[in-house]
């Protein structure tokens, strides 16, 4: 019993994190692997103490872990009685100790062995995860198909050709958005706080829903209002610039005066509307 508990013990702990990695490494391609890393830690944790719960608490009996504990830390001569297990080779005054080595070192050593073991059975004799060069690979790999999809949708939706959406779920989208995100500077109602009045007819960079989403994707970093293309789709921007236009003419109350140009929506839709403002 008392050579065979550490053994129980570390068998545990291997099974447990076989058990929890093989379950989750299953899934990693869906979840990704750095994810899938974590869970699995966690997952272990959580069967260990579980295991312990049960076998030692729920039985009621915990002497072994407290043996076990005390062994793998007491183990070792200490200090004070260094006296007896000095050997008796003497090189200028530096002498040994014939100590032993603590049973936690020993161990960890037994851990990082099994650690190894699975390690090459995951990734190089079974395959199950990829190794670092692929797993760079795959990344850059599923980069550039965002890249793609992005350029793909921003080829259908840009400031050229853009219309207002009118549907009550786009519009409720690019609230969601709005509120979330802008309401910081621009105001609640887009009444404006460090961000211009929302509301009102006057536009610095220009109105009109082609003007607004060209001011949403690039941003006006001078002024401290970043280009938000890389946090929406072009999509999310048309839905957010279509909401921001159902704002005009709402006069929320404190709202920043006017800055910028009047703007009057030009009556034939050219391409070159973007920025056409009429001077007040
Ligand atoms: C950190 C503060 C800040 C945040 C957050 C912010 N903005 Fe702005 N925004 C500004 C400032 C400042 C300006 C004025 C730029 C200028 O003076 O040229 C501006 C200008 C604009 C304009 C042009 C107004 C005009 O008169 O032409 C629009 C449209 C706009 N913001 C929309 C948004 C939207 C939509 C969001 C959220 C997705 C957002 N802003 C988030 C600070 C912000």
């Amino acid at each position: 019993m008392k050579n065979k508990f550490p053994i129980r013990i570390i068998m545990l702990f291997v099974w447990s994190f076989v058990f929890s990695s093989s379950t989750l490494l299953a899934q990693a391609a869906d979840i990704g692997t750095e994810t899938a890393l974590i869970m699995t830690g966690i997952l272990t944790a959580f069967f260990v103490i579980i295991i312990f719960f049960v076998i030692f608490v729920l039985e009621g009996n915990i002497e072994p872990i407290v043996k076990f504990f005390n062994a793998a830390w007491a183990y070792v001569v200490p200090q004070s009685a260094e006296k007896a297990i000095q050997m008796d080779e003497d090189f200028d005054g530096i002498t040994e100790l014939d100590n032993r080595i603590p049973p936690w070192f020993n161990y960890l050593f037994g851990a990082t062995v099994i650690f190894a073991i699975i390690y090459l059975i995951n990734y190089h004799v079974l395959k199950t995860s990829p190794l670092p060069q692929a797993e760079f690979s795959e990344e850059l790999a599923s980069a550039d198909l965002m890249r793609r999809v992005r350029i793909a949708s921003e080829g259908e939706i840009n400031e050229d050709k853009l219309a207002a959406l009118k549907d009550d779920a786009s519009i409720k989208e690019g609230m969601e958005k709005f509120k979330k995100n802008c309401v910081s500077c621009h105001g609640n109602e887009g009444s404006g706080i460090v961000g211009p009045n929302l509301t009102d007819q006057y536009w610095i960079h220009g109105g009109g829903v082609k003007n607004i989403f060209a001011t949403i994707k690039n941003g006006v970093p001078a002024k401290g209002m970043i280009s938000w293309k890389l946090v929406f789709t072009p999509k999310e921007i048309q839905q957010i610039a279509s909401y921001i236009l159902t704002l005009q003419g709402t006069n929320p109350p404190g709202g920043k005066p006017q800055e910028g140009n009047l703007w009057v929506e030009p009556k034939i839709e050219a391409s070159d509307s973007v920025k056409i403002a009429v001077k007040s």
